[in-house]
């Protein structure tokens, strides 16, 4: 069921593939390894048998990453319950089973996280069963991100409560020319808030072993993003917006938007943001999101870390001004022996900020309570394969995205899944390179996805070579490194209901 076209691997110099299995993949598990080790440490003696397994998890999680430096070859994943196991086991047999270093890039990564979820989805003790070993990285990062968060909020408030005051004054256009006003303001609206959207993901945490803190907050900002938009080399924007606005005045009564959703925190901030947006203007009556079950590639998002953002949002003080960790909620007390909690104190927030932040949560809650933003998990997300092989292994999820205005797939990953991380030429028309979600699926995509592998497609004529000519491009390496940082970017649709 998958393309036709060879894949990307990890033996190749020349893609991405090869450092991500020799530098990147080693750096993940060492980062799980040190949380572990963090939490065991916070643990009262008398968890003797949280404790003994913590440390068995470690020594696990060190093996792993020996095999994975040793190149040894990818074992079968215990079975923890769960039926997508046996599909990666039968998988890994029919490919052999590969080595580490000799082996597809999409399938390994994703063999990596699943067997990495066992580690904990098959213990003993209820402790480590849900544990999520990114879950404190993710919430650190968030609070980074705090900048950014205040100047959306502000920014939301003003938005949505000026849709409000309009939509009460004057609910229905009074002639042609204000229709035709009103429609430019909020495609403009959409596509600021699409674009947010999009360079959120910008900063996701596997890609943090190269990026500080500080290069994180620069993303973030709004001078950033607008500096930032001749970066997005295909912009179908208007095109979504067209769908959406269609529908809306049509007067279709359900108009439901889904975002396949990527990573937490700060891109789960800006996904809710858009949603908010969505829902108030009549855009949608309904957006649907999907996180993942399992942690996954670090930072994506799952049930527990869209609770955890707006409980950080229901009180911002305490979330923002609040030293000792977040994370620490995860289980392990907080005997404050952790010398990074000795740092300067955060500059308290001001009442202004702290009522933005609020009015994001009473507005998101209210909305999520109304069962007009809904959280909708499915195991498939989670699976080794592309997305091509969705009608084939998840027919029920092809019938339910069938009812959607609009899916939007975010991120790198899953712009690596919809193309089936393939190595097509950068001039293959995105509908072309999405296979049995292109073109007469029933299913209407909108990728947003900023550049973080080698898979590019729907580019014009001359402009991959023209950015590998650019300072770090790749040059005439073979190598298309222009596409790893997140610095480029592309939107791409395809109206599959058409
Ligand atoms: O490029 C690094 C990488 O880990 C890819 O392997 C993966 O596709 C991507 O980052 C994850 O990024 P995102 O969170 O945008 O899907
Ligand atoms: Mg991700």
């Amino acid at each position: 069921y998958d393309p036709k076209v060879p894949t990307y691997q990890t033996s190749d110099p020349t893609s991405f593939a090869h450092k991500s299995a020799r530098e990147r993949w080693p750096a993940i598990i060492t980062g799980a390894i040190d949380d572990v080790h963090r939490t065991v440490a916070k643990l009262p003696d008398s968890d003797k048998d949280v404790v003994a397994e913590g440390k068995s998890i470690i020594s696990s999680l060190g093996s792993l990453k020996y095999e994975l430096q040793h190149n040894r070859t990818l074992s079968p994943i215990p079975d923890d319950g769960f039926p997508d196991i046996e599909g990666y086991n039968l998988e890994l047999a029919a490919r052999g089973p590969p080595t580490w270093h000799n082996v597809e890039w999409l399938f390994a990564e994703c063999y990596l996280y699943r067997r990495l979820a066992t580690l904990f989805s098959t213990a003993k003790t209820p402790f480590w069963r849900d544990y999520d070993p990114f879950y404190r990285q993710k919430m650190e990062t968030f609070k980074s991100s705090r900048p950014a968060v205040l100047e959306l909020a502000a920014e939301y408030r003003g938005i949505i409560t000026q849709i409000r005051a309009s939509k009460a004054h004057a609910p229905v256009a009074q002639d042609v020319t204000d229709e035709k006003a009103i429609e430019e303001a909020e495609k403009l609206l959409f596509v600021e808030m699409a674009e947010i959207c999009l360079w959120g993901n910008a900063t996701d945490l596997s890609l943090l072993t190269s990026l500080t803190y500080e290069d994180i907050q620069k993303l973030q900002g709004s001078s950033a993003r607008k500096q930032s938009e001749k970066n997005i080399l295909v912009n179908d924007l208007e095109r979504a917006f067209q769908v959406l606005n269609a529908a809306h005045r049509e007067g279709k009564e359900c108009r439901r938007v889904d975002i396949v959703l990527d990573n937490a925190g700060f891109e789960l901030f800006v996904d809710l943001v858009l949603a908010g947006y969505l829902l108030a203007t009549g855009l949608a009556t309904e957006v649907v999101m999907h996180p993942k079950d399992i942690p996954w590639f670090v930072s994506d998002v799952i049930p527990k870390d869209f609770q955890a953002l707006l409980q950080a949002m229901a009180d911002p003080r305490a979330f923002y001004e609040n030293q000792d960790h977040a994370a620490d909620e995860q289980g392990a007390n907080n005997n404050n022996d952790d010398t990074t909690a000795k740092t300067t104190p955060p500059a308290p927030l001001s009442d202004d900020e702290a009522a933005a932040i609020k009015f994001l949560f009473d507005d998101w809650s209210h909305l999520h309570s109304e069962g007009k933003l809904i959280l909708r998990p499915n195991r498939f997300w989670t699976h080794a394969g592309g997305f091509w092989r969705m009608p084939h292994v998840a027919s029920g999820l092809v019938e339910d995205l069938k009812e959607s205005e609009l899916v939007v797939f975010k991120g790198d990953l899953n712009y690596r899944k919809l193309t089936g991380d393939a190595t097509w030429p950068a001039t293959t028309p995105f509908t072309e390179a999405i296979g049995p979600l292109g073109p007469s699926s029933g299913i209407r995509v909108l990728a947003l996805r900023t550049c973080k592998a080698d898979v590019v497609v729907g580019l014009p004529e001359g402009k991959d070579e023209e950015i590998r000519a650019m300072k770090g491009g790749g040059g005439d390496s073979g190598a298309r490194m222009w596409a790893w940082s997140g610095k480029w970017a592309v939107v791409q649709f395809s109206d599959g209901k058409a």
